[in-house]
């Protein structure tokens, strides 16, 4: 496990990137917190394989609803990162598994 940050540092809605050195990899994620939910995902649209956000911690849509590519626009549910719109409507972002102990959120590897 990888400790990322405090849940206390992620508004609820809100989204916070990671990177993470595993070995030779380097592992590009990040974190949403919605509906006092927290979710990860690798930070790879199933599009292009292109990193989704444009601007630091920026993954939500305008009404912070859906995670959106910057990129074509694809909007995915926060809660299962399936694409519900957008030129890969119908695909998922790749989930990460993540605990929460003691209000540190970590990342299982
Ligand atoms: S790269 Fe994400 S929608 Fe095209």
């Amino acid at each position: 496990m990888k400790q990322i940050c405090s849940s206390h540092e992620i508004a609820d809605p809100g989204s916070k990137e990671f990177s993470l050195k595993i070995g030779r990899e380097t592992l590009e994620g990040f974190i949403v917190h919605k509906d006092g939910e927290f979710f990860a995902y690798k930070n790879s649209c199933p599009h292009t394989g292109a990193s989704l956000n444009w601007q630091e911690d920026q993954f939500l849509d305008m009404d912070l609803s859906f995670i959106q590519c910057s990129i074509h626009n694809a909007l995915f549910e926060c809660n299962s990162g399936y694409c519900i719109a957008g030129p890969c409507s119908g695909s998922s972002l790749e989930e990460l598994k993540l605990n929460i102990i003691d209000n540190e959120i970590f990342i299982n590897l």
